[in-house]
């Protein structure tokens, strides 16, 4: 395995193999090596005891090899989303190649897709420059995932029922690859029993679908479900669809907290707080899907514990630091719990009786350990590489996380504003904005999966530049 193979491997990929190879111990090019003995195993070929220097750069090149998606752009508002669309792909370095409905052309120009995404648009399926060896076929096979964004009603109506009169519904109709949706239209056209119908009919037939979510629409005055999922949670969704082998996380050992914490007032009474667990499971799920050895702490909930994980049950506070502890050393540790700040000083051994004619009694509360600053706070040999917290806050949400970032010495802080209008305790959605010490990312209203996803998406991006700064 030559050393110069290697070499011609682009930044990501070479970390990404440094990365590996450090996790086994072994050699960069012992590592390479690995892969490609593995991979001449897998395609049932005689084990290649010593790969000789011809094997190895077709399979390093593939392993280098950039992904592919070919986005489909319908006819309708949202159509303008899909410029950003593509220049997050891009960000991701994700290769992306463009076709555009003739209605898709009404909303955004060819000039602009093509300009954005470095690729002449594909428009037509009678092209005699591009079909002379059946483009459209090409077009369809010669990418990793498909995706429909904005999905027209009519779009998926002709997807549901097997059309092909126009170069996307032949390209979507030919493709052996995963198809991903992002509808978008009228609240009515989206809950129309036709397009219900095809929806489900496209679900069963393997589609994946993103969105729609609710909002305003680009009609005055309406509002409901139907607004097209925010580029960046398609992106997000791509990442993941693109990557299901892939781990990036592997190999590394994360401690998460959840759900709220109930401190104790006597043995049937309770002081809690309404946090359900769901993001932080999600969190949890999510870093197990990209290969994390997870830990999860999580207080009483009423959602099942995540699969695949190791999950500690607990009740208070002081509980919940006790089983952090425990469950450490860890490399990334996420705290989410919403966990009381104060218990009652004394709880009563046995239950507090009304009686008549005595005074109501009066709750004293004292402070809880401080989870997160406990942690943060350790010295650098105990403490966790990257410690993120949460901050769910009712009023000057960016405000209070920055002063919280600061206070508690964590290296991140995902904010979100938990007023109840928002509905984001024990809802589904949320709306977060990620603080670190060299800025803040707003992140759109998206699904707590789709958080946690970007959140372990943005973890496994950071510890790869960790690596790749120490090697
Ligand atoms: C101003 C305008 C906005 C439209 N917006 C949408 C939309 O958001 N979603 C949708 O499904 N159809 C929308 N339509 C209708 C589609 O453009 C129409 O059904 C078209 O045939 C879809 O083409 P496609 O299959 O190439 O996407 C809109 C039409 C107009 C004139």
């Amino acid at each position: 395995m030559g050393s110069l193979t290697i070499r011609k491997l682009d930044e990501a990929m070479k970390a990404r193999l440094r990365l590996r190879a450090a996790r086994n111990g072994r050699s960069v090019e012992e590592e390479a090596r690995t892969i490609l003995r593995d991979a001449a195993a897998d395609a049932e070929s005689p084990p290649a005891a010593d790969p000789t220097p011809t094997e190895a750069p077709s399979a390093a090149a593939a392993a280098a090899k950039p992904a592919r998606v070919l986005l489909v752009i319908g006819g309708g508002i949202a159509a303008y989303k899909s410029l950003d669309l593509i220049r997050r792909l891009r960000e991701r370095g994700i290769a992306v190649r463009c076709v555009l409905t003739r209605a898709g052309s009404e909303f955004i120009t060819p000039l602009s897709v093509g300009a954005i995404a470095g690729e002449r648009p594909y428009t037509d399926l009678f092209n005699p420059d591009h079909e002379f060896d059946v483009g459209h076929i090409r077009l369809a096979r010669d990418t990793d995932l498909v995706i429909v964004a904005p999905a027209t009603a009519d779009l998926m109506a002709k997807m549901a029922n097997g059309h092909a009169d126009d170069l996307a519904t032949a390209v979507l109709l030919a493709t052996d690859k995963p198809i991903l949706l992002a509808p978008a239209m009228n609240p009515r056209m989206w809950a129309n029993k036709a397009t219900q119908r095809n929806v489900t009919r496209l679900q069963n037939d393997g589609v994946t679908l993103v969105g729609p979510g609710e909002g305003e629409m680009a009609e005055r005055g309406e509002r409901g479900r139907g607004r097209m999922a925010e580029p960046l949670e398609i992106a997000v969704r791509v990442t993941a669809l693109l990557a299901p082998q892939d781990k990036p996380l592997a190999g590394y050992r994360m401690l998460i907290t959840s759900g709220p914490t109930h401190e104790p007032i006597d043995p049937v009474r309770y002081i809690a707080n309404r946090s359900s667990g769901k993001q932080g499971h999600a969190i949890a799920a999510a870093a197990a899907a990209a290969g994390a050895e997870v830990t999860l702490v999580s207080g009483p909930v009423t959602i099942p514990d995540p699969n695949g994980i190791t999950v500690v049950h607990v009740e208070s506070a002081r509980e919940m630091l006790a089983a952090v502890e425990k469950a450490m050393p860890a490399d990334i540790a996420i705290f989410a719990a919403a966990v009381a700040d104060w218990r009652v000083a004394r709880d009563s051994e046995q239950k507090i009786k009304k009686q008549t004619g005595a005074a109501t009694p009066e709750l004293s509360l004292t402070e809880n350990p401080d989870i997160l600053a406990t942690i943060s706070k350790l010295p650098p040999a105990r403490r966790p590489p990257l410690v993120i917290g949460f901050a769910a806050e009712t009023e000057h949400v960016e405000r209070h996380a920055r002063e919280k970032l600061a206070r508690k010495g964590c290296d991140w802080i995902v904010a979100n504003d938990v007023s109840p209008a928002t509905g984001i305790m024990g809802g589904d959605s949320n709306t977060v904005h990620l603080i670190s010490a060299t800025g803040i990312e707003h992140w759109p209203p998206q699904s707590k999966d789709a958080v946690a996803q970007m959140l372990i998406e943005h973890i496994a991006r950071t510890m790869l530049e960790k690596m790749k700064a120490k090697s």
